[in-house]
């Protein structure tokens, strides 16, 4: 099993020492695991003036799986758009076809006490978001900057979605919601936008051949609204590439942290990238306070999506609970009575745990 490693930014080389070091300890226990290290994102812009840089690609491509940790930081913020590190990771999205990405939002009963909401309305929450990752108006053309009659800038963008698009993540969220509680509700906005028409004709579709999944639709700020007022209505939420990643963000504060919610991104032969949700979170960087959880889940992810590794992944996720239960804390998601640890001793007690 070859793992191309992409440390990235900020706190990315931080808690991917974590998420390796969890997998090195795997290794010692018999699983055949090759890890290789390359630059990405401002580090690819540093070494190679590019944030993917051709050996980086190269490397993703052969690898089996890809771990990253996260890119981007103020110190790239005025480079021009090509050369920006948020530019490295939807290219190597694209590159490699990683159009499911999969962002489990559950909650360890442990943190109830720091989500955002009440523990009565969080607590066993397990939510599915399957977010379309390689469309939308992320990569849809024209877009730019021109001059209008008035000689106004203008800058714009283009949101757009194929019919096959549609088609191969409805899949992915109606083929997700079978093996759960067969539940799928698609986010859009059908109400307004053209490409939430076809979108929702589509998923609708696709839906007649899963008749045992009850399909919901919900307008995407309505689905916010409900994130917040009773997240346990969901079970799995299929939705485009932008509404995906802002609810993704907002449905991490229901399980205590950003720092808590994993993600896999996978082709269609399930080949595929893993990192946490967050970014490379500048404001915390070279501190060791980052939470390493998402990191280490991500990689737990790895073992069951890529390498079909169900017991491995189980292992990595019972010993992230069995820390927690421990009591051990970084910074994000302490609370009074537990115990305050930074981001290498967060690492060093899912190792310890892993063996027990
Ligand atoms: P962010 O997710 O980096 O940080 C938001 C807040 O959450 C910050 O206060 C940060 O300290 C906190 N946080 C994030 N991860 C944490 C962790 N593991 N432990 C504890 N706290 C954590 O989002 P941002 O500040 O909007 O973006 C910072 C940079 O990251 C930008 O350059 C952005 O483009 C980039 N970014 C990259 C990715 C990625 O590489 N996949 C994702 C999102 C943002
Ligand atoms: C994410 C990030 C990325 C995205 C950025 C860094 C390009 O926010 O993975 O959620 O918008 O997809
Ligand atoms: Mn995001």
């Amino acid at each position: 099993m070859k793992i191309a490693v992409l440390a990235g930014d900020g706190i990315g080389p931080e808690i991917v020492a974590q998420a390796v070091k969890v997998l090195e300890a795997l290794g010692r226990d018999g699983l055949k695991l090759e890890v290789e290290e390359a630059p990405f994102g401002g580090a690819g812009f540093d070494a190679h003036g590019d944030p993917l840089p051709e050996p980086t690609l190269k490397l993703a491509q052969a690898a089996d799986a890809v771990l990253c940790g996260a890119v981007g930081g103020p110190k790239y913020d005025a480079l021009p758009r090509p050369q920006r590190p948020e530019q490295g990771i939807l290219r190597i999205r694209k590159e490699l076809g990683l159009f499911a990405n999969l962002r489990p939002a559950v909650l360890f009963p442990e943190l109830v006490g720091v989500s955002s909401l009440k523990p009565e309305v969080v607590s066993g929450l397990d939510i599915m978001i399957v977010r379309e990752l390689i469309g939308d108006i992320y990569f849809g053309e024209p877009r730019g900057r021109r001059a209008n009659a008035r000689s106004e800038r203008e800058g714009f963008d283009t949101m757009l979605y194929s019919e096959p698009e549609i088609r191969r993540i409805a899949e992915i969220g109606f083929t997700t919601a079978v093996k759960r509680n067969r539940k799928l509700c698609s986010v859009d906005k059908e109400n307004v936008l053209e490409t939430s028409r076809l979108w929702r004709e589509v998923v609708s579709d696709v839906g007649k051949k899963y008749p045992q999944v009850e399909l919901t639709h919900l307008y995407v700020d309505n689905a916010a609204m409900q994130l917040v007022r009773a997240p346990k209505q969901f079970d799995v939420i299929v939705t485009g590439n932008l509404f995906g990643d802002i609810l993704s963000d907002e449905a991490s504060m229901l399980t205590g942290s950003i720092g808590m919610l994993p993600s896999a991104s996978l082709d269609a032969k399930a080949k595929g990238l893993y990192e946490p949700v967050h970014g490379s979170a500048p404001d915390i960087a070279g501190k060791n306070l980052a939470n390493p959880l998402a990191t280490i889940l991500s990689s737990a992810m790895m073992l069951r999506y890529t390498f079909s590794q169900e017991a491995a992944a189980r292992r990595i996720e019972a010993a992230v609970k069995k820390v927690l239960a421990q009591g051990y804390r970084t910074p994000d998601i302490h609370e009074p009575g537990t115990r305050k640890v930074g981001t290498v001793e967060m690492g060093d007690a899912v190792v310890a745990a892993l063996q027990s």
